[in-house]
């Protein structure tokens, strides 16, 4: 059993981090390696916060449904007969067997157990041999609702209740996505790459943050983008990442025939990426899942104009997968191995004032919401 995080521990836990990222270190390494650091963040960031679903057209038809694991929970997302986006705990009343699994198209809600049924809004509407019970009426039992929204062409669940809805935490975020990528509604799911790493999934955004890794760790993507022209700018809950394709040519993936030419990510707190990368019009999202203190799931979901990739899209995928994911892999988790150590508590942020991708500020960013998290509840614990 995981001794929780004291009071005097969340004091600690703040400890080198500066507001101001030119004289800040990082978060120290025990946020990334120790049991009860991972309890925080299942409790104050991953069941507090929007986590990505998927894309709108998988459930845009009536009765359309996906069920999945969000910050540990089984979760089901559902648009109902009269079009109402709803989620539950995926949860029966009776004697809590899972309701739905996978994805599909449903008139109704049946759990395999005892089949008792649940409308597409969560009320109980049969439940097999319980007429002769005493106080028993089904009309006063639901499944227990979760927070969903769409936000931008993709589903996010929330399981929060009390949580402010995505578009009214993300500022520009909408605005900003849609200037880049207009047609994000109407893009259609082309492939799937999955990962399986062994780190903390905060190491894995810290890698995602920065491009001061990019010279030295991936010379096929310097050559991709034109670093001079990488530019990171941090927003309340998210961060932009901006750069222009590379005008010469590259060992990365051609794209002398791309239409998209800017190389256009963001980072939404705390665990979706969200991509456009030089080529035709594409979203990629990279959904990261925490699974443990030292283990995290990647899933890169591509969101292409066709369900088929073409040419340029199959040799993106291909050096992703093969070149940038094998690079990137290899780097979080060395980081996690040399975090483990005690020869490392937390060390310093390279930071530059005007910028640049190759900078630490969008990391430092992260720290702080993630200081921040911890902060809100270490108050409910003192
Ligand atoms: S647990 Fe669902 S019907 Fe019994
Ligand atoms: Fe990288």
């Amino acid at each position: 059993m995981t001794q929780p995080a004291l009071p005097n521990d969340f004091d600690t836990i703040r400890t080198g981090y500066d507001e101001n990222a030119s004289r800040s270190l990082s978060l120290r390494a025990d946020a990334y390696t120790q049991d009860k650091w991972w309890d925080a963040d299942l409790r104050a960031v991953l069941a507090r916060t929007w986590q990505w679903v998927c894309h709108v057209e998988k459930l845009r038809a009536p009765g359309s449904y996906v069920a999945l694991q969000v910050a540990g929970q089984p979760i089901a997302v559902v648009r109902d007969r009269e079009g109402v986006l709803r989620a539950f705990y995926n949860v029966c009343k009776h004697r809590a067997h899972e309701l739905l699994s996978g994805e599909g198209v449903t008139s109704r809600i049946m759990c395999p157990y005892h089949a008792w049924v649940y409308k597409l809004d969560g009320q109980l509407v049969r439940a097999p041999e319980t007429d002769h019970l005493e106080d028993f009426t089904p009309s006063d039992i639901c499944l227990d609702a979760v927070q969903v929204e769409e936000f931008c062409g993709f589903i996010y669940v929330n399981l929060d209740p009390e949580a402010s809805g995505l578009a009214a935490q993300s500022g520009d975020l909408e605005t900003e996505i849609r200037h880049w990528a207009p047609d994000i509604d109407s893009l259609t799911f082309g492939r799937r790459l999955s990962y399986d790493i062994k780190s903390n999934w905060k190491n894995v955004i810290d890698n995602f943050l920065e491009c001061y890794h990019c010279p030295t760790a991936h010379k096929d993507f310097c050559d991709l983008v034109d670093m001079d022209t990488y530019k990171v700018t941090t927003h309340g809950i998210y961060s932009s990442h901006m750069a222009e394709a590379g005008n010469g040519t590259n060992s990365a993936y051609d794209v002398s025939n791309a239409t998209v030419r800017t190389h256009a990510v963001w980072w939404l707190w705390p665990t979706t990426c969200i991509m456009r990368y030089p080529g035709r019009s594409s979203i990629i999202i990279l959904n990261v899942i925490p699974m443990g203190p030292d283990r995290t799931l990647e899933t890169y979901d591509f969101f292409l104009e066709t369900p088929e990739p073409d040419a340029m899209e199959i040799d993106a995928m291909r050096y992703l997968d093969e070149v940038l994911q094998v690079e990137d892999i290899g780097l979080v988790e060395s980081v996690q191995r040399g975090m483990s150590t005690p020869a490392f508590t937390q060390g310093r942020i390279v930071s530059d004032p005007g910028g640049s991708g190759k900078s630490e500020h969008a990391v430092h960013h992260f720290h702080g919401l993630v200081l921040d998290a911890y902060a809100a509840i270490a108050e409910q614990t003192a």
